[in-house]
């Protein structure tokens, strides 16, 4: 029956109007006579504002309206409004049936018979709480994220319009680069590059970037207020209206000055474990090599001095011959003594030095090696403590390093030696050391020279020319003693090379005396020794050296079968041992005859520091490669004369 109602409806113009109306669930759609009273309800209102048609028809339409719109009027305004301008429209708070309130959008139309008189108004309400709801929503994230970003410090986020005016600044962007909002916002960014990037076009091109990739990152160097200068990482973002054109740049920048220094702390660090790594491996290798040298050396020259002195009347040309390959062998000598230094394996006979002396010793000896085109000037303060090296060694450092100060001046020039004292220095022992510098006015040195200087076998002199040992023994043998070897060198202006050595402890002068020599009262007795070591080549240049000193010589091949000896020849006198032995070493064994026999004559003969502290100490040592000599002294020192006959069990 409905159904036909609708159809019969639809056929008049008026009939379809009132289906429309009635179908409309989202608006709600009525109307009001000339004095507000409602005449028509349709089912959006009745949904909205929860009253059924027969409820409100002819009721007055304020009661949709608050308590307080009504006491001001507002009811009886809105439709005097909506007939004097043809219109009322109105966002604002309505009342449902329930008393409950809702956001209403409302139009109020003017309704006019042909002859123009007011005959009522159609009202059209339409329900936006939830769009209120929404917008409130959006408004309070909005909100929030401002706060958010306002509040970050650790980052400065700020925005540029599309030509790189500032147009917000947070807290962190206050921090990282000193600027207030009220003196940056307005300014171009521009202004936070360096006057070189600036000058490079770095700011616009940043911003091209941006826009043309959807995203701009770099790092690099900007420039706070106070004019210091931090290390950055910069985003830049662009931002597009909704219509696609460029609204302007999100810019996002940290400040990464301290892990970008951290960083480059880890490196060096790295680079400087490497290197000490590498210098203690080619260490290693260097001294191996040094040592079969120096054992090879030391048959070479005992067998050539025997040679020399056994040519009955020796032609002059054989005794010139003879000469050169001694000479020969001497040179070999000083060279693996360098690299042995540069080993850190040489034999040191630390004593208290004075400096000056020693410098004052060598003058001769520098100025010769130097040449007249180099000056030398020394600097040495009054009160100069003692130093606790080894004599030898100093002198030939110092003379490595003069050498070097010439070489790098072939114009001429001056070397000036210093020394000062100096205490606590960074890298070494707490405790006094003194400086000791050797400084030319030379070429200096490039960085990348200056890093590998100490290396051994690194030289810029050419084949044949250096031998790239000079600073290798002087930096060996400063660590040995228990210091340090620094070089400083500017390429044109020179290069400085500073010796920190210890200074020596206590009293110098009653130390100095107990190095010395003691009175060789048994160097011509002819005595029973036994050699041992493990080299046979030089075991048998040992023996031929002492033979030839007139002695009885045993010889064993091994610590073991050196102990046999000795119990089975109870006649023996002196005892010379090498220390590095498989099995058991020099001073082991030592140890094990001295258990027994307190006072029993031995030297250690030994071309390296392998002694560890308190090894063999008292014990009388010998640095190979030894001259007949040197051997002979040794003896002298170690045999005490009038001595009783000692045995072994
Ligand atoms: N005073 C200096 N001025 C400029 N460069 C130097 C100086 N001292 C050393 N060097 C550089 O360091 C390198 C290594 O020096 P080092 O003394 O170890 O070997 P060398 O002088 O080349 O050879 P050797 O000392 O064995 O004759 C030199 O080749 C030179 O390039
Ligand atoms: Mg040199």
């Amino acid at each position: 029956m409905e159904h036909t109602e609708r159809f019969e409806a639809s056929k008049s113009s008026e009939g379809r109007y009132r289906m429309l109306i009635d179908a409309v669930i989202d608006y709600a759609i009525y109307m009001l006579d000339p004095d507000g009273t409602v005449t028509s309800w349709n089912p959006g209102a009745r949904r909205f504002k929860g009253y059924n048609a027969s409820e409100i028809i002819g009721e007055n339409f304020s009661r949709f309206y608050t308590e307080e719109d009504r006491k001001t009027g507002l009811p009886e305004r809105a439709l005097q409004t909506a007939e004097r301008e043809g219109k009322f429209e109105q966002e604002g708070w309505r009342v449902r049936k329930d008393g409950t309130r809702f956001w209403a959008f409302v139009v109020i139309d003017p309704i006019r018979d042909s002859a123009g008189r007011l005959v009522g108004f159609v009202k059209i309400t339409r329900d936006l709480t939830e769009r209120r709801k929404a917008e409130a929503a959006l408004r309070e994230s909005e909100e929030q994220f401002r706060r958010l970003v306002q509040g970050v410090t650790d980052y400065a986020i700020y925005m540029l319009n599309s030509t790189g005016y500032i147009s917000s600044w947070n807290l962190g962007a206050q921090r990282i680069k000193g600027y207030a909002p009220e003196e940056i916002i307005g300014q171009h960014f521009s202004r936070f590059y360096t006057e070189e990037d600036q000058q490079a076009g770095l700011p616009q091109r940043a911003l091209e970037i941006a826009s043309r990739e959807g995203r701009y990152e770099r790092e690099g160097w900007r420039v706070r207020k106070d004019g210091t200068r931090f290390f950055a990482n910069v985003i830049i973002d662009p931002i597009y209206n909704p219509d696609g054109s460029l609204l302007g740049f999100a810019k996002i920048t940290r400040d990464i000055t301290e892990r970008m220094n951290a960083a480059r702390k880890l490196e060096e660090t790295r680079e400087a474990l490497l290197q000490v790594q590498k210098m203690e491996a080619i260490g290693h290798l260097t001294g191996g090599i040094a040592h079969d040298f120096n054992n090879l050396l030391m048959a070479i020259q005992g067998s050539l001095e025997l040679l020399q002195r056994r040519l009955p009347e020796a032609d002059p040309k054989v005794v010139q011959l003879l000469d050169n390959a001694r000479q020969g062998a001497q040179r070999g000598a000083a060279l693996t003594q360098r690299m042995l230094a540069f080993a850190r394996r040489q034999e040191l006979k630390l004593v208290p030095l004075d400096v000056r002396e020693v410098v004052q010793r060598m003058t001769n000896l520098l100025q010769s090696s130097l040449g007249p085109s180099i000056r030398i000037d020394t600097h040495f303060p009054a009160n100069l403590p003692k130093i606790n090296a080894d004599a030898n060694q100093f002198e030939l450092a110092l003379l490595n390093l003069a050498i070097n100060g010439r070489d790098a001046m072939p114009k001429g020039g001056s070397i000036v030696i210093a020394a000062a004292e100096r205490t606590d220095v960074p890298g070494l022992k707490a405790g006094h050391y003194l400086c000791v510098s050797v400084t030319d006015t030379g070429t200096g040195m490039e960085e990348e020279t200056l890093k590998r200087a100490t290396e051994p076998f690194f030289t810029t002199k050419g084949v044949g020319k250096g031998t790239g040992l000079g600073l290798p023994m002087v930096h060996g043998m400063t660590e040995q003693s228990g210091g340090k070897l620094v070089l400083k060198s500017t390429p044109g202006h020179g290069t400085s090379a500073e010796l920190y050595l210890p200074v020596a402890p206590g009293e110098a002068a009653s130390a100095a005396k107990e190095m010395a020599p003691r009175a060789s009262n048994g160097a011509q007795k002819k005595l029973a020794i036994l050699t041992v070591d493990d080299d046979p080549l030089v075991a048998l240049n040992t023996s031929a050296l002492l033979e030839e000193l007139g002695h009885t010589v045993y010889s064993a091949p091994s610590a073991m079968q050196a102990l046999e000896i000795l119990r089975r020849e109870k006649t023996i006198d002196l005892l010379i041992t090498d220390q590095l032995m498989p099995g058991m070493t020099g001073s082991e064994l030592a140890r094990r005859i001295r258990a027994e026999q307190a006072q029993f004559p031995i030297i250690i003969a030994t071309g390296y520091a392998e002694l560890g502290p308190g090894e063999a100490e008292g014990l009388p040592r010998l640095a190979k490669p030894f001259s007949q000599r040197e051997l002979a002294e040794a003896i002298a020192r170690a045999v005490i004369p009038d001595a009783s006959r000692r045995t072994i069990a």
